[in-house]
């Protein structure tokens, strides 16, 4: 889908030739003399339309307008988070009306969020899975103008978000593959394809590299499958080599059966999304390629199937981390944790400034917040703060989760360094934890993604976050930031 960003004031819109029209209507809005505007007011005057999220009005063949079908969506206070909720009703009550060319009106007194919003939302409520449909009907909408006053002054945030989407998407679509498509090797090869389009190194490692390297906790979720591992290593460099790159790691279980702890069969389906955190980070290298932002980045992604066979790991089993911790593995369902502890110990080798990992680690933390917030842990103030600005930001939010020592406690073993599981109990904290051993040479922070990387029921389907957040947080450090008018140019003359 093609998105631009152009200066069109309401009288101007009016002009365009396209399938649909959306006008946010927000609580300032004041009606002038254009037809858009006239339409508006009347229908507030008669109380036919609120300028509240949610709230709309359709108008069909409305006269002085060129396009057809005209939406007045209400946005409240136009700020972000109601943009969001005004364009994903809009968008979505189009959806299957085969709009290909779609303007939207930003009100006059739009910020960058609301440009952010609005890219972001457009793209997330017309994406249609087709990949594994016989009869793809894909989606419609082809072009996507944003009007607002004043282009200029939004075209970084415009460019940015336009990245972000196309990012998640990509996420999405990998998180939606059915797991035997989406096999490690399949991961292993989309990054290959992303690192070739996009300018990144890639290197990906299979199981004879990875026993080498001497990742046994890895090895031993991955040996009760027939589909092979892949160590996914992709590098962005947009700074100088010697600068400290930020490393991600993402969980890249492609499917948690449990192993010999299986899993309850009731929708053990859903444990196809159990690579989110792949594919987030494969998302946020797909921008981090279209933004180019002054900043060097690594990306870790181990993966693997978790799988019952005679040859896999059994409880009781112990084995030797890349840390040369050993581990004693009580539950082959806690396998997130065992393969990015390896991939933790290896991020030492860039002297990293920060790793994040991001995973969809345990089922206490969809019990803890839900689908609404992510699980933030992390062992550096400044790196937490970071990532929970660009969480609000980017509309894709993250909750500070604890990390007392007590939560410890129960990751004792009587046989090894560490056990890979505790009580049920805090749950999400004692993998924290487990985690949290492998990464003390380094800023740290973790996103339990389990309640935010899909959605269940009837609108199953992957969500792509948390790669709005990634990728707002990366550019908050790598000079592409989007809110500074300085970095704009000609604007301020001393920092
Ligand atoms: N992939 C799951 C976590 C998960 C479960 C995410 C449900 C989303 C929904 C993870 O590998 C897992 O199985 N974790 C266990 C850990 C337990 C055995 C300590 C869990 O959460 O039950
Ligand atoms: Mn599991
Ligand atoms: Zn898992």
């Amino acid at each position: 889908m093609d998105f631009e960003l152009k200066t069109l004031g309401l009288a101007a819109a009016a002009g365009e030739k396209c399938d649909a029209l959306v006008m946010l209507v927000g609580e300032s809005f004041k009606p002038g003399k254009d037809a858009l505007s006239k339409l508006a007011g009347e229908a507030i005057k008669a109380g036919d339309l609120e300028p509240k999220p949610g709230k709309m009005l359709q108008a069909y063949r409305a006269s002085g307008v060129a396009a057809p079908r005209v939406l007045l969506a209400g946005c409240g206070d136009g700020s972000g988070k109601r943009v969001q909720a005004a364009v994903q009703a809009a968008v979505g009550s189009l959806r299957t009306s085969g709009i290909k060319r779609l303007v939207i009106c930003l009100p006059g007194d739009a910020e960058e969020d609301a440009v952010r919003a609005a890219v972001c939302a457009t793209a997330e409520a017309s994406y249609v899975y087709v990949a594994t449909k016989s009869k793809p009907e894909g989606r419609e909408l082809k072009r996507v103008t944003i009007a607002v006053r004043d282009a200029r002054a939004h075209e970084t945030a415009f460019h940015a978000a336009r990245a972000a989407a196309n990012g998640i998407e990509y996420a999405r679509e990998l998180g939606n593959l059915p797991p035997n498509h989406a096999t490690p090797t399949r991961l292993g090869d989309e990054a290959r394809k992303l690192a070739k389009t996009h300018g990144l190194q890639c290197e990906v490692l299979g199981p004879k590299e990875v026993a080498k390297i001497g990742m046994g906790s890895f090895l031993a979720v991955a040996q009760g499958s027939e589909q092979p591992l892949r160590f996914i290593v992709l590098k962005y460099q947009g700074a100088a080599a010697g600068e400290a790159p930020v490393v991600l790691v993402g969980k890249g279980i492609t499917f948690d059966s449990g192993g010999i702890s299986i899993k309850p069969s009731q929708d053990m389906d859903e444990m196809k999304f159990d690579m989110g955190g792949a594919a987030s980070v494969l998302g946020t290298f797909r921008a981090l390629g279209e933004l180019r932002p002054a900043l060097n980045v690594v990306g870790l992604i181990p993966s693997c199937e978790n799988m019952p066979d005679g040859r896999s790991v059994k409880p009781g089993d112990i084995v030797s981390s890349l840390s040369g911790q050993t581990i004693e593995i009580l539950n082959t369902d806690a396998e997130g944790r065992l393969i990015l502890c390896d991939a933790l110990t290896y991020a030492q080798r860039f002297k990293p400034a920060a790793v994040v990992d991001v995973a969809t680690l345990t089922g206490a933390c969809v019990v803890a917040l839900g689908g609404v917030r992510s699980g933030l842990f992390a062992s550096d103030e400044s790196l937490a703060q970071a990532l929970l600005d660009a969480g609000e930001a980017a509309l894709d939010p993250c909750w500070r989760m604890p990390l007392d020592e007590e939560y410890a406690e129960g990751l004792k073993s009587n046989f090894a360094d560490v056990a890979n599981v505790a009580g049920r109990a805090g749950g999400a904290v004692n993998a924290a934890k487990f985690l949290q051993r492998f990464a003390a040479d380094y800023p740290w922070a973790h996103l339990d993604i389990a309640g935010t990387a899909w959605k269940s029921g009837g609108a199953k389907g992957a969500t792509g976050r948390p790669v709005g957040l990634l990728v707002q947080f990366l550019l908050g450090r790598g000079g592409l930031a989007t809110e500074k008018p300085a970095r704009r140019g000609a604007k301020r003359k001393s920092a």
